[in-house]
């Protein structure tokens, strides 16, 4: 396994994904772990990542010593070259200006990192590298023992490497899909250099995770508070596999889900897989918390803590349970822990506030160190559907965050019929349109459904006037949103065929008896957001 030791940067992730991807897995760490923790890790090799800091700079971070002693492979990125290069005994300089986009390498030496790689040859037969750079220091001298890899005209040293102590050090960065050769670089690194074999694959996962899980519970009971979105799916699933009736889910319907929704989860799981769920319709007692409230933040706190309210009762009832399980994902770790102070504590994410410490029990989170991809490919293969696995996100608080102010049953019940015709359209309709680069992420998408990151409707509390047959018509509208994104922190809204957004139109006019006007959201994010509350 390859240890990436993080300074800070905000694609670290992306490096231990193309590691993974390569077929060997991969976890970040950050910076200041002790030497103790990197000697006993295990490394096969390191990578140090790229950082917002400038190592010229007073306090600025260094990679533990005893990664330079290991005897194993390490590849300084961006900063991580930088710091390397200073620890070695080299010099980094204050470059004047800064750096950012595209770049050309010319590769140099035959290194074992970079030899036989490159985008094009020039016709004095130089290999050459199309990367993207980001920075504004760079390497001035090169520690002793270390040679070229290579270079650019602004950037003398973008690249350098002492072989016999297997230190590789690039200013460029692989890890981003602007940089065109930048998966062979990386697999180079881990799989040639490192000798890492490609043995990172779901089936062998679910193995080891099951033993794990069965080693970590025991006996014990466990419950799961299932939402029908996939990270809490995949997790129960994952767990019923492992210890079977040990495990109750709680699937809390507060009456705010998409359309037969409440079903679905309850035949995939209950009918289908054999697992225990208890479900609650607790739609009565939110409704009742909600009416009156208007504030979207004063919305979505009801809606949090009446959830914990009745989870927490049936948690009482399951009172021979000793562990919470949770779908906590790699991400939502990496996040939490560089929020909090640095060090090896790694703060738990909750997906609902407050519920461990009040419920007094332990924690299970066995997707603790998966990617969202991976939950979905583990998903897949413990044997949830397809569809259910690749499902858009949906936000906690439901259809309470897309009914604009007041939530009421009346307005919760158009919106999901309106919203159910939208997504079936969507799902019928193929994608032929060529992606939007940047957005493309991973395979080619077949439908509209699949072309977009998310994609639903809007209640809008107004009435507008139409005309229906011979009569006037005074109701309700909606607004169809959906987005293409690829972090969901920028988006933008997707270039919908006319065609469709006509049909979707027609039927939710037709078929929704209340909602007399359709419109289409066109704000990108920033500055709109992505939800309308
Ligand atoms: P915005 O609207 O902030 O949404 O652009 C970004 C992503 O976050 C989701 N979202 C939420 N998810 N609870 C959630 O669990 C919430 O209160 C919430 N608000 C927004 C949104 O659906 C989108 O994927």
């Amino acid at each position: 396994k390859i240890l990436i030791l993080d300074f800070g940067s905000q694609v670290t992730q992306l490096i231990a994904r193309r590691v993974r991807d390569a077929g060997v897995f991969s976890e970040v760490f950050p910076y200041d772990v002790s030497d103790d923790f990197i000697r006993s890790y295990g490394a096969a090799g390191v990578i140090l990542s790229g950082s917002h800091n400038s190592t010229l700079e007073g306090e600025s971070p260094r990679a533990p010593q005893a990664v330079f002693e290991l005897g194993v492979p390490v590849l300084g990125i961006c900063y991580g070259m930088q710091t390397m290069a200073m620890q070695l005994g080299g010099k980094v300089e204050n470059g004047k200006v800064r750096e950012f986009g595209y770049a050309e390498v010319r590769a140099r030496g035959h290194t074992r990192l970079l030899n036989e790689i490159n985008d094009f040859v020039t016709s004095e037969g130089h290999g050459m590298l199309k990367v993207w750079m980001s920075h504004g220091d760079k390497v001035l001298e090169m520690p002793p023992g270390f040679k070229l890899m290579g270079s650019t005209p602004s950037c003398p040293v973008a690249a350098m490497a002492d072989e016999e102590r297997g230190f590789y050090a690039l200013q460029f960065h692989p890890e981003v899909t602007h940089t065109t050769q930048g998966e062979a670089i990386i697999g180079r690194f881990v799989h040639e250099i490192c000798g890492c074999k490609s043995d990172w694959n779901m089936p062998d996962y679910i193995s080891e995770a099951v033993e794990k899980i069965r080693a970590q519970v025991g006996s014990d009971e466990v419950i799961l508070g299932l939402s029908g979105g996939v990270d809490s799916s995949v997790a129960a699933a994952l767990i019923h596999r492992a210890i079977g009736d040990q495990l109750t889910c709680v699937f809390v319907d507060h009456g705010l889900l998409r359309k037969d929704e409440g079903k679905m989860v309850m035949d995939m799981f209950s009918k289908n897989l054999g697992v225990k769920v208890v479900n609650i319709d607790a739609s009565e007692q939110f409704m009742g918390h909600l009416a009156g409230v208007t504030d979207p933040e004063q919305k979505r706190k009801i809606i949090g803590r009446e959830f914990v309210e009745v989870f927490q009762e049936q948690a009482k009832k399951q009172s021979k349970a000793r562990w919470l399980a949770q779908g906590t994902i790699y991400p939502d770790v990496i996040e939490s822990a560089g929020k909090g102070k640095k060090g090896q504590t790694i703060k738990s994410h909750h997906n609902v506030g407050g519920l461990p410490e009040t419920l007094n029990l332990k924690l299970l989170e066995p997707l603790r160190e998966l990617f969202k991809d991976e939950v979905r490919k583990l998903g897949v293969a413990l044997g949830l559907p397809h569809d259910m696995v690749y499902r858009h996100p949906f936000p906690g608080p439901g259809l309470g965050v897309r009914i604009l102010g007041e939530v009421k049953r009346e307005y919760a019940d158009l919106l999901r019929e309106a919203d159910a015709i939208f997504i079936e359209e969507l799902r019928k309709t193929p994608f032929e349109a060529p992606m939007v680069p940047g957005i493309d992420a991973g395979k080619a998408p077949v439908n509209w459904y699949e072309a977009t990151s998310q994609a639903f409707a809007v209640f809008l509390p107004v009435k507008s006037v139409g005309v229906m047959g011979d009569g006037r018509t005074y109701e309700y509208v909606v607004a169809l949103r959906a987005v293409q994104t690829l972090d969901f922190m920028t988006a933008q809204w997707a270039h919908l065929p006319h065609s469709l957004l006509g049909t979707v139109s027609n039927r939710i006019i037709n078929e929704v008896r209340g909602l007399n006007r359709v419109v289409y959201d066109i704000s990108g994010k920033p500055p709109a957001t992505i939800e309308w509350e």
